[in-house]
């Protein structure tokens, strides 16, 4: 089967462009600008000298496997490289990237930027996008993790600790190898803790719950450079911030997670169906799809995607559904029925293992999904059910945004389905992921090449406002953080129970008193930067 996400390739003919645009421009009404985040950071003063890397004060105190590497380096540009790299989203360029390979370089790294006063932040996977990494000024700490590499299997076989540098897909591998699974990110490039620090979805949660509801403990460094190991027993309060509102708090060297016998129940094998439907189908598809939320099974996954698709629809986007089933394909096929029923007008199927889940998504690392992007603004609409008209609206929001502005022809629009049964068997104050009864996450993804054009800036945002206003229709707003635009509330983000921002901001004041952490969706705005 080839990607479930159509690729788009053509340039759409321009029919009425300035209608569209000012419906557009009305659909989001009073928005001069999308988020209030500061556009233009100050440069930091005095960016430091730049001597040798050998000769850099922080370098007697990492360990001899760790790098230091200045702008002058040569692998500078490939380790400040991002998934999207367009500067409003991206945070500015480091004056120092240091890749740790031990919880004490991470400490020392950060109690040198304390010490001149530079602000840090940790990478792992480079796939965030929320726009408050912007606020990142020019000559920061890049702390970039994918050294953290650690891997072992405990001997029971019932745990493994995962370096805070791993990606999904190096975790999925590492595992399967061993006979193992547990729930990551879908998307292979994307890191482990990414996806955990903000709650984590993915293809297995509805077996075992998110990515963080596998962490049984973890090595954090705080924002004054102490070490901290976290777990129920030991700093609880920590571990449960950590597990939904990590970022804010500090970097994870390691994890310590549940690993999951893939032999147990079902095994490893599934089977995915896709079938693609035409825009005016959309009611149907999303009525049924109602429908079949109230006895997804655990071990189904429903997915669904539009995007320009030629060879189905020369006109508009084309709705795509897929259903991965882990299970025989009769058993799948047997659940899809009632979705063949309403005929599609193509589908494809085929059988796969875990690991092979992600190529058929088109979000393995050859995939489309893992090549760079220069800009994708991504929205998060975190719903409990399929509201038809307010899809109906945004559907017809991103066609319009299509036939107006080719330079957006890229962008698509994701419908991710997970099952929650062991999502929702935690308990939800058990840790700081707000959503777990926000079955859907729908995001809006716009994508396009140009950088540094303002003009066209300014349209994809609105555009992107368009289409999030557009989704959420009456409900509730409410956004996984990971997949947070920047222009959310606090409580969108964090949950709308005043116990947990409450909470959140008594973790700020013990862990992290200075602020440091405050780069992506921060809990504590300083200055004019607060959301709208
Ligand atoms: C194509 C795509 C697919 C995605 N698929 C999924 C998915 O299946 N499931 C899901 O839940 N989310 C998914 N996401 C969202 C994903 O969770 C976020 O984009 C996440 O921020 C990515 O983490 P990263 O390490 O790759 O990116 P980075 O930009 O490197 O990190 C994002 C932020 O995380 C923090 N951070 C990173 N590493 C560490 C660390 N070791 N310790 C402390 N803080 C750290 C930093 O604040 C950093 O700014 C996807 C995103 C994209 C673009
Ligand atoms: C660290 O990562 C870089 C780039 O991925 C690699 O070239 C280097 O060998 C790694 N260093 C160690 C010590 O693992
Ligand atoms: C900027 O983008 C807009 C919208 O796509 C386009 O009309 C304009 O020509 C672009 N400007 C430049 C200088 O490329």
């Amino acid at each position: 089967m080839r990607n479930l996400i159509p690729t788009p390739t053509r340039a759409l003919l321009l029919a009425s462009i300035i209608a569209l645009i000012s419906l557009a421009l009305s659909a989001c009404p009073s928005s001069s600008s999308p988020t209030s985040i500061p556009k233009e950071q100050p440069e930091l003063e005095q960016p430091l000298p730049a001597g040798s890397e050998a000769e850099h004060p922080l370098k007697q105190h990492l360990s001899s496997s760790a790098q230091l590497i200045l702008p002058s380096d040569p692998s500078y540009p490939l380790l400040a490289h991002r998934w999207s790299s367009n500067p409003l989203h991206a945070p500015h360029p480091p004056s120092l990237i240091v890749l740790p390979t031990t919880p004490s370089d991470i400490s020392h790294t950060i109690r040198y930027a304390n010490a001149h006063n530079l602000p840090f932040l940790a990478t792992t996977g480079t796939h965030g996008t929320t726009r408050w990494l912007s606020t990142l000024r020019t000559g920061g700490v890049l702390i970039h993790m994918r050294n953290m590499t650690r891997f072992d299997l405990s001997e029971d076989g019932k745990t493994a600790v995962l370096g805070g540098g791993l990606l999904s897909g190096e975790v999925v591998s590492r595992l399967w190898e061993r006979g193992k699974q547990t729930t990551t990110g879908v998307c292979q490039c994307v890191s482990f803790s990414g996806p955990a620090l903000g709650g984590g979805h993915g293809w297995l949660q509805g077996r075992y719950g998110l990515v963080a509801d596998q962490v049984v403990s973890a090595t954090v460094v705080l924002g004054s450079g102490e070490v901290v190991h976290v777990s129920d027993s030991d700093r609880g309060d920590l571990f449960w911030g950590v597990r939904g509102a990590g970022h804010n708090l500090g970097v994870v060297a390691e994890w310590r997670v549940r690993v999951h016998d893939v032999e147990e129940g079902r095994g490893g094998s599934w089977a995915y169906e896709m079938f693609k439907f035409e825009g005016g189908r959309l009611e149907e598809v999303y009525e049924l799809a109602n429908g079949m939320l109230e006895t997804q099974p655990e071990y189904a996954v429903h997915w669904s995607a539009w995007g320009l698709d030629d060879e189905v629809d020369p006109d508009e986007p084309v709705i795509s559904v897929s259903v991965f089933y882990n299970g025989p394909m009769e058993e799948c096929h047997e659940y899809t029925r009632p979705i063949r029923d309403l005929g599609p007008v193509a589908y494809s199927s085929g059988v796969t293992d875990y690991p092979g889940l992600s190529a058929a998504l088109g979000v393995d690392f050859a995939g489309v999904y893992c090549q760079d992007q220069r800009t994708a603004y991504i929205r998060a609409i975190d719903v409990d059910r399929y509201d038809i008209a307010a899809l109906r609206n945004w559907f017809d929001v991103y066609s319009e945004m299509l036939a107006a502005e080719p330079a957006l022809a890229k962008s698509v629009c994701m419908l991710e389905g997970y099952s929650v049964q062991a999502v929702q068997a935690v308990p939800a104050d058990s840790t700081a992921f707000p959503h777990r009864h926000q079955r859907l996450m729908l995001s809006p993804f716009t994508f396009y090449d140009e950088i540094g054009n303002r003009t066209l800036d300014d349209e994809a945002a609105r555009w992107s406002k368009a289409m999030g206003i557009a989704a959420f229709g009456t409900a509730q707003r409410r956004s996984y953080v990971n997949y947070g635009y920047g222009d959310e509330t606090l409580q969108a983000l964090y949950g709308y129970e005043p116990w947990r921002l409450e909470k959140l901001r008594g973790l700020k004041r013990k862990y992290d008193p200075d602020n440091r952490f405050r780069f992506f969706a921060p809990l504590e705005q300083d200055g004019d930067g607060g959301v709208v």
